[in-house]
């Protein structure tokens, strides 16, 4: 049978996947994008996904396992709708990544790596994110927000549930970001 036969990813995903692989000289060249879109179709690395993506490299499971665990966006459980990765390597965390990362767990009332019963926040302390001149930073999904304080986070969150369709205040919403503008220009 072909690949596409035996693929647990939508035919749309297993026709990009044959692409990809020809694309690159040797196939193992595509594993981290492939790993990228699989996460962003299924959500996570299931044990199938490292199955079949390797299958489809000609890899074993534990090169997959082995360079998926390096990078920090690419996860082996479910996450909840609006992943937040809060730096605390060095620079971060000597700008107040760990007060921050305190008050995103008292405002979600969850704990360290958790995920709040709506499914709708995940929480995880990550290595640098790439944005150290503008610590403490984290990612949300693919977006990034820097020079944070705790006092934003309540302002984030609301944004987020806002625009999940969640009842949020808005002012809270509307106020981190005027917030965040006016500790760039003072920095
Ligand atoms: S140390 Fe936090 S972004 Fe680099």
């Amino acid at each position: 049978m072909s690949p596409e036969t035996l693929s647990i990813f939508s035919p749309a995903l297993a026709a990009r996947f044959d692409a990809l692989v020809s694309n690159y000289p040797v196939k193992r060249s595509a594993l981290v994008p492939m790993l990228l879109y699989a996460q962003d179709e299924v959500g996570y690395l299931s044990d199938g996904v490292i199955a079949e993506i390797a299958r489809r490299l000609g890899l074993t499971e534990l090169d997959v396992r082995n360079v998926a665990s390096y990078y920090s966006m690419l996860r082996f459980k479910p996450a909840g709708r609006y992943n937040i990765q809060v730096c605390t390597n060095i620079c971060c965390m000597l700008r107040g990544a760990y007060e921050l990362y305190d008050r995103f767990q008292e405002e979600l009332n969850i704990g360290p790596h958790g995920t709040t019963p709506d499914g709708l926040f995940s929480l995880e302390e990550v290595e640098c994110i790439g944005a150290c001149s503008w610590a403490p930073a984290i990612q949300v999904n693919y977006s990034f927000h820097d020079e944070l304080t705790p006092d934003l986070v309540a302002g984030i969150l609301a944004d987020y549930r806002a625009q999940a369709g969640v009842p949020t205040d808005r002012s809270s919403s509307v106020g981190w970001k005027a917030q965040a503008e006016r500790t760039k220009e003072h920095a």
